[in-house]
């Protein structure tokens, strides 16, 4: 009999979930990529993308997570032999995602203990790429090592792993249940400074007047998704995995619209936040808001930076706060990024958390100094790009056609979910599951190939941003390739136990 570890109570998986959901894809992506993508227009596409396949997909693997009771390669492995690689692939794309989002906490850190006297002076960029990170001029060159960065970094690791060793219940339960609800608070302080400063409803205006013109664009619909899936953590194995410590009376569907609306409803709060900081500054210095705000690390650590300097009162705690709640936000991201591979090597290989902790969290742990070196800053940004959109983005699509199309396992999840769940879902969870989502999502990601793969044979340089071929070659294709190839080998090797026998006959006992 299997001997599955539980969450204590269903708060704390709800708890837990949205501790995974809501990090820095909300408070460090999201902003950026709204303005970017037309301010109030990226809410239609945001909020569609959400609707048909954000909360369908989050509901699904809840669903199969909570059914199958495994991480992502036994789960799907259970579902079917073949599919088991995909479980692998997800696996690997959070193994990656893992190794650079614990170097943007580890900034995060460096940033919480600077916003104090405010040691990033007056030049926030200069401080950031010279001072800070000591930024290796050629992209694809790696240098040494960088102290500021390493010394954070170490503390995260020891932090997420501590976690983990723990286990379910005692670390990453007991993690949540204080680091949320402190997170909530700290950030509530922040949007409400922010929007009571003079020049907020500037900021405001920016992000919410819709720029329709550029609803049409593909890019914009491709960011929208992008945007969901990272941020919901679903197709990364996640949710599976934190659903698969689910007791077997467990309201799935509640929770996942719990989840999935409580992650939106933050990442619309730190819009409103980061947005109302934007506008007090681009009115202080009399300048627009398009000419203040910036995109990714450039928006956290440049432009935040730059404002915390110029607030009326309190400048320093203001800051302090800003980056602990980011601090706050990705740790508990980064403990269930992490949990999804050690819980696929407990699973398959029998080996003890302990073991696995070691090992998986280990060798990320390992993986994340190239990151923490003088090149770090190029390596990071390639690979983001290239593993969200060929990895989270496409496994997105890969899963719901495998689910929808080729196992035909729609209307099995369906009863499942709803002999458990009070909501019970209608033909709207599969029209969205088996249309809507593989037509929009496979329409994106032809765009998408079409668009990096004529860019990359086109010119010499400058294809993703300002990078040179062989760097965005040997950066972004082969580690989301690397990803795919090696769920491929993993899936071929053989489990050290009857894991997929114990299943089947738990499962004829319960029918
Ligand atoms: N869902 C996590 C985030 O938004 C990974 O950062």
């Amino acid at each position: 009999m299997e001997n599955r570890s539980q969450w204590g109570t269903r708060a704390g998986f709800i708890l837990a979930a949205v501790g995974s959901a809501v990090g820095l894809g909300n408070i460090w992506r999201f902003p950026s990529v709204a303005y970017e993508s037309g301010g109030g227009a990226f809410f239609i596409p945001y909020l569609f993308a959400l609707l048909t396949a954000g909360i369908p997909i989050l509901i699904m693997e809840f669903t199969m997570g909570h059914k199958y009771r495994g991480s992502a390669p036994l789960t799907f492995s259970r579902m079917n032999k073949k599919a088991e690689f995909v479980g692998w692939w997800a696996v690997l794309v959070a193994f990656v995602i893992s190794t650079y989002y614990s170097v943007i906490i580890a900034w995060a850190i460096s940033y919480s203990i600077f916003s104090f006297n405010l040691s990033w002076g007056e030049d926030t960029e200069g401080f950031l790429f010279g001072d800070y990170l000591n930024l290796a001029e050629v992209p694809g060159q790696v240098g040494g090592l960088v102290p500021g960065v390493l010394i954070p970094l170490i503390i995260v690791w020891v932090l997420v792993l501590g976690i983990l060793f723990r286990g379910v219940k005692k670390g990453i339960e007991v993690a949540n249940r204080i680091f949320i609800p402190l997170l909530v608070l700290v950030f509530l302080v922040i949007v409400i400074r922010a929007v009571t400063l003079p020049g907020a409803a500037e900021g405001l205006n920016a992000f919410f007047t819709p720029d329709f013109s550029r609803i049409l664009e593909p890019d914009v619909w491709i960011a929208a998704y992008g945007q969901i899936f990272f941020s919901l953590s679903i197709a990364f194995a996640i949710m599976i995995t934190y659903s698969s410590y689910l007791p077997k009376k467990s309201d799935i569907t509640n929770n996942a619209f719990i989840v999935g609306f409580g992650n939106s409803g933050f990442e619309l709060l730190a819009g409103i936040g980061v947005f109302g900081v934007l506008g007090f500054m681009a009115t202080s210095s009399g300048v627009g808001v398009d000419e203040v705000v910036a995109g990714g690390v450039g928006l956290a650590f440049v432009v935040f930076p730059a404002i915390i300097n110029e607030l009326p009162a309190f400048n320093g705690l203001f800051g302090a706060l800003f980056f602990v709640s980011l601090t706050l936000a990705g740790i508990t991201s980064l403990v269930s990024i992490t949990e999804a591979y050690v819980s696929a090597l407990v699973d398959k290989f029998k080996i003890t958390r302990t073991k696995a902790v070691l090992f998986g969290g280990g060798l990320a742990a390992v993986i994340s100094l190239l990151f923490a070196s003088r090149g770090g800053l190029h390596f990071l940004d390639v690979v983001d790009y290239f593993i969200n959109q060929f990895g989270v983005a496409m496994l997105g699509l890969v899963e719901v056609v495998l689910i929808a199309w080729i196992l035909r396992k729609s209307n099995v999840l369906k009863s499942h979910a709803n002999s458990v769940s009070d909501i019970r879902l209608g033909s709207w969870w599969t029209i969205c599951l088996t249309v809507i989502t593989p037509i929009v999502m496979g329409y994106m990601m032809l765009g998408l190939f079409k668009q990096n793969l004529l860019r990359e044979f086109d010119t010499a340089t400058g294809n993703y941003g300002e990078y040179a071929n062989t760097f965005i070659t040997f950066g972004g294709w082969t580690v989301a390739i690397a990803a795919l190839v090696i769920g491929i080998v993993l899936s071929l090797t053989k489990w050290k136990s009857n894991e997929l026998t114990e299943y089947t006959e738990q499962d004829k006992e319960a029918k």
